[in-house]
This record gives C-alpha cells, sequence and structure tokens, in this order.
C-alpha cells in the first residue's frame, strides 16, 4: 500500500513525514490556494517523497510549460494532469519522454483506461466526487483496478477525494495501490476514538490496580 497526503501544508508535511511512513504528497491548484504554498515550496520537500504537481496550463503547449517548469524543480515530480482532451494528448507526450505522470479528475473507468493507454503512470480517480454525481464510486474504482489487471497494465491507482474511511478501507481491501488522503482524513485514520476507548480502559485498570501508568 501507497498512503499519500493530499495537501500543501509545507509545515504539517514535514511534520508528518518525519514521524509516519508517508509514501508521498499530492495536491492541485486549489489546494496550493488553500494552504498558501508555493510550487516552489512543495518541489524542495524531501527528495525520498513522491510529490505530485498539477499543471494549470490549457493548451498543449501551456501544460509543457507548466511541466518543464516543475521538472526543472524537482526531477523525480510526479507531473499531475486532468483527463481532458488536452491532458491526454500531454500524457502522451510525456509518456514519450519517460516522464511520469499522474492522469486526475478522473470519474470513470473509460477515462482511466484511456489515460493508462497514453502512458500515464498513476491513476487519481475522485472517489467521492463520483459518489455525488450518484455512482458507486468504491465500486467504480475497483472496477478501474480489476481492468488494469486484466490488462496486465503497468499503471498505478492512487485513488482520492474521500469523504470517510470505509471508502479508503474498502479500495485497499480490493487491492487498490493507493490512496491519497486529506491530514483531516488521515488523523481519524490513526486516531479511532473506539481504539482510544479500549486502550483508556486497559490505562484505567491498570492505574486503579498499581496507581501509576507505567509497567
Ligand atoms: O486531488 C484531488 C482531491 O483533492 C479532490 O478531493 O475532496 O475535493 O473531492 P475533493
Amino acid at each position: 500500500m501507497e498512503l499519500y497526503l493530499d495537501t500543501a501544508n509545507i509545515k504539517l508535511i514535514k511534520q508528518m513525514c518525519e514521524i509516519y511512513p508517508i509514501s508521498g504528497i499530492t495536491c492541485n491548484p486549489s489546494i496550493v490556494i488553500k494552504d498558501n504554498a508555493t510550487i516552489e515550496e512543495m518541489c524542495s520537500l524531501d527528495e525520498r517523497l513522491k510529490v505530485c504537481i498539477q499543471v494549470i496550463g490549457e493548451t498543449v503547449e501551456d501544460m509543457l510549460v507548466d511541466a518543464d517548469k516543475i521538472l526543472a524543480l524537482r526531477p523525480n515530480v510526479i507531473v499531475k494532469v486532468p483527463v481532458t482532451p488536452v491532458g491526454y494528448q500531454v500524457l502522451h507526450i510525456l509518456s514519450k519522454k519517460k516522464v511520469h505522470t499522474l492522469a486526475t479528475a478522473i470519474h470513470n473507468v473509460a477515462q482511466a483506461l484511456f489515460a493508462a493507454q497514453c502512458g500515464a503512470t498513476y491513476l487519481a480517480p475522485y472517489v467521492n466526487r463520483i459518489c455525488e454525481n450518484d455512482v458507486d464510486g468504491v465500486q467504480t474504482v475497483i472496477d478501474m483496478h480489476h481492468a488494469l489487471l486484466n490488462q496486465q497494465s503497468s499503471t498505478k491507482i492512487i485513488a482520492a477525494s474521500f469523504k470517510n474511511l470505509y471508502q479508503v478501507s474498502t479500495l485497499l481491501a480490493a487491492g487498490v495501490d493507493a490512496v491519497t488522503v486529506s491530514p483531516e482524513l488521515f488523523n481519524k485514520w490513526i486516531d479511532n476514538q473506539d481504539t482510544r476507548l479500549a486502550v483508556d480502559k486497559f490505562t484505567s485498570d491498570w492505574q486503579k490496580a498499581f496507581n501509576y501508568k507505567h509497567l
């Protein structure tokens, strides 16, 4: 499993990646703005992290200019490209240049498979946004995963856009390669309230019996 944090909060990224085995960072232009970050700061993150930066251009030429900028800043950056008519062309061009890419804003299996056909390294289906269209987003991503396996594709899924851990758990249990989650959802992931209640009881029983909180 690979776990990515979907954020551009530089301070938080450095803090969390220091203490947990985080595989990488994803973001999109809205997140970069919300978290008051710069592309330069994102590209300066620890080299061991897989960092995914999204292009903003609307033409092939402008997307390639964006890609060149972030590749110059971080040679191992993963260039995030939306699956638009222009985006598919850019994925194909960057694939031929051996640039690692993340095809993003995917909402159905056909988009995912064509992005893989264009040479995308990774795919980012938007689980919860698919659900908002009254389509089972979790099952859609599982179908993508099975289709890629059937085609023996090397393209991997980094599922995105989650609103709860049930969605995350179901996809990971189905064998999906990676997920990217918001810091808020990651905190719910690692700080389960039922686990906390169980541990509090253990501690309370021990303290009542021995009047201290260590073995
Ligand atoms: O990277 C894409 C992801 O951030 C979208 O998530 O919650 O805005 O649907 P959300």
